[in-house]
């Protein structure tokens, strides 16, 4: 299927996005030292510095739903007519968490809400969904949001690559932001790389074997998306790649420009969409995302007209290949000072806290139980009862509160 989204009247895209970022974080070298590991390993082996670290009162839908607040700043929601959820972390087998996301931001009750799974590339099939129904329906906006905690074993080799955080954003016919192309590429193959059985709370992962599946399913996406749209290589200006970890980027980028032919790979059409995973970690079905938002805010230089090659890649596997235009205007509807703002003013926690962090688990009896309250933005999880989540809304984001004594940094 070709939606026409980059000529004239017919153009969709993103119109707005927004980004979240956990309030907490490790640094790497830190988390390093505490398993024995060279520090170099991490920083330069696997190209991460720091790892967000969800509170024990946030979830996917706190953070979607954060993420999205700051997407629909200045777009009326009244217009919103879809909200897709993309997650591999859900927190329920039935119930979509698109559902908490529309009450907890007064959402209009025609919006129909679901959400969407195929490990980290279903942001992606949600984007293509989206453009489908813009397309059908002009006057309709679609509000995707993307959160996923990244979660390994403890000690395991995925545990360095683990984050969290959330995109949310606004597709319409009036793109502020990013004009999709019409042309897509995409492969799927039933492979075993990293799977999630329900009984799991953490994934089960064959690391290396992922990696060349990566690879194996960019090429493969790349070489249906060159039929379809007749681009070379040289006319992508930037590429982002799904971010499992910075260096994969690389990775693939290399592996990409000898497949096309290039003797020597350009990271500078890569590195701008690494500092935010730099420091965040994997944020699975936000990853990609996250790494345009990166591009954007911290190039230091204007991109508009620029087109950036997009490669998303869901574990099992599929994958997709696409592009998009920067839009003239685009720098007003991002935040160039976004570093100091929402990275630089996270909390930073010992290797102690963060196995805290990581251990603290809800009740599953259906008792009442409240959760220590933590920095979270302005939604949070205060608790369950009766096997419900309950969530609550706070009237701004507090950056200075003192943590709660049991997780006060020594
Ligand atoms: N200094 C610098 N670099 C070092 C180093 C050191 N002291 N020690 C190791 N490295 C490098 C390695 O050479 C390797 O780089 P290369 O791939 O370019 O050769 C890199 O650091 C990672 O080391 P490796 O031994 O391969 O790590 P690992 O086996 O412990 O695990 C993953 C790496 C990615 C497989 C693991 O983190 C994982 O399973 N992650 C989750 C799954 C995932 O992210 N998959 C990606 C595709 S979706």
């Amino acid at each position: 299927m070709q939606i026409r989204a980059d000529s004239g009247a017919a153009r969709i895209g993103i119109e707005a996005i927004g980004l979240y970022v956990p309030r907490y974080y490790v640094p790497l070298r830190d988390l390093a030292v505490a398993r024995g590991v060279d520090p170099d390993k991490y920083i330069k082996g696997l190209g991460q510095e720091e790892m967000a670290v969800p509170a024990p009162d946030e979830d996917v839908v706190t953070m979607g739903a954060n993420a999205a607040l700051e997407a629909l700043a200045d777009v009326d929601t009244a217009s919103i007519d879809t909200l897709m959820f993309a997650t591999e972390s859900g927190i329920d087998q039935s119930k979509a968490a698109a559902i908490y996301v529309h009450h907890l931001l007064q959402l209009p009750k025609n919006c129909k809400s679901f959400e969407i799974k195929q490990a980290c590339c279903g942001s992606t099939a949600a984007l293509q969904m989206a453009m489908a129904t813009v397309a059908q329906r002009p006057d309709r906006k679609v509000l995707i949001v993307a959160a996923d905690v990244a979660r390994y074993g403890l000690g395991t080799p995925g545990e360095p690559t683990q984050g969290a955080g959330a995109i949310a954003m606004v597709i319409s016919n009036q793109p502020r932001v990013l004009a999709l192309d019409a042309e897509w590429g995409a492969y799927t193959e039933d492979v075993m790389d990293f799977w999630r059985p329900n009984y799991l709370d953490e994934a089960v992962v064959d690391g290396k074997y992922s990696i060349k599946v990566y690879l194996k399913a960019l090429t493969e996406s790349w070489a249906q998306y060159v039929e379809e749209s007749g681009r070379t290589f040289e006319q992508h200006d930037y590429f982002c790649y799904h971010l499992p970890f910075t260096r994969m980027a690389h990775k693939a980028h290399q592996h990409l420009s000898k497949w096309v032919g290039e003797v020597r790979p350009d990271n500078r059409r890569v590195q701008h969409s690494l500092v935010y995973n730099r420091r965040m970690g994997n944020s699975y079905t936000a990853s990609l995302y996250v790494g345009l938002l990166s591009l954007l805010e911290t190039a230091g230089a204007d991109l508009t007209g620029q087109r950036v090659g997009l490669f998303s890649y869901g574990s099992g596997c599929m994958a997709a290949f696409f592009s998009g235009t920067v839009v003239p205007g685009y720098a007003a509807y991002v935040q160039k000072d976004r570093q100091a703002v929402q990275f630089d003013n996270r909390q930073r926690l010992t290797v102690e806290m963060y196995e805290a962090f990581y251990r603290h688990a809800l009740p599953s009896d259906g008792r009442r139980y409240q959760t220590p309250a933590h920095e979270t933005g302005v939604f949070r999880l205060s608790g369950v009862e009766g096997h419900k989540r309950l969530y609550e809304c706070r009237a701004q984001s507090v950056h200075t509160r003192p943590l709660q004594p049991e997780v006060a940094i020594a």
